[in-house]
């Protein structure tokens, strides 16, 4: 018998809402595959790099897209691995978001990843994170959460982590709300698979909540919206 709905839940949002620390800590509460598929857009901006691969479409994006094996895992020490090179480690330096940006708007490569993670999902009961999960790759995943904080919220963590990471960064709370605002003016605009709330969506707003509240509220959503599906879990 075939489902007819895919045994995924589906999580989405703009960075630093919490999104993907909160969809890790659902997946390892569940007893489920986690895959993050920002990690793939990284990777494949940072091989395609490497490789000196013009990031636009044409014979030659073809040609590196074709030479490809990715493997992936959740066992972060081998998160991701192509053509035999482990990238989990690299795919996290700061140059690396921005290959991850651009690569990320061109429709093959989407649609490359896209099958990918269809896989993935079709052969794993999993929480996936992204983008574009629960409007694109998963319309239909059981359980769909789209999680989110205030502008304000978001740059105000991204600025604790930096001072975290680097505690003599001069960075101002203004740049990075700048930023951010700037990062979703983008990510909500673009022309594919733009960030938006996918039909029949849970929105989570974190903004006001502690990381176990917010932990706990998805643990309740995924068990209710399994329970109308007859998954167990
Ligand atoms: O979530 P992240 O920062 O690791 O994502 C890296 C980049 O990939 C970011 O620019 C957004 C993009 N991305 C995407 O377009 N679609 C996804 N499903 C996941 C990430």
């Amino acid at each position: 018998m075939t489902n007819s709905y895919s045994q995924v839940i589906a999580i989405d949002g703009p960075s630093g809402s919490g999104k993907s620390t909160m969809a890790k800590k659902l997946a390892s509460q569940l007893n489920l595959l986690f895959i993050d598929t920002g990690a793939m857009f990284r990777a494949l901006g940072y091989f395609a790099d490497k490789a000196g691969v013009e990031f636009k479409e044409g014979p030659e994006l073809k040609n590196f897209l074709n030479s490809l094996e990715i493997q992936y895992s959740d066992n972060a020490e081998e998160l991701i691995i192509i053509n035999g090179e482990n990238l989990s480690k690299v795919i996290r330096e700061h140059h690396v978001s921005t290959h991850a940006s651009v690569i990320s708007q061109i429709p093959s490569v989407r649609s490359f990843l896209l099958d990918f993670q269809r896989k993935l999902g079709a052969e794993n009961i999993c929480v996936m994170e992204g983008r574009d999960i629960g409007t694109v790759v998963f319309p239909d995943a059981f359980c769909k959460i789209f999680i989110t904080a205030s502008p304000e919220v978001r740059a105000k963590r991204r600025l604790d982590q930096l001072k975290e990471n680097n505690p003599d960064s001069n960075e101002t709370l203004e740049q990075v709300l700048e930023d951010v605002v700037e990062r979703d003016r983008k990510d909500t605009q673009r022309e594919v698979a733009p960030l938006k709330v996918a039909d029949g969506a849970t929105v989570v707003d974190t903004s006001e909540m502690k990381a176990s509240e917010v932990l706990n509220h998805l643990i309740e959503i995924a068990r209710e919206k399994a329970k109308g599906h007859n998954i167990d879990l």
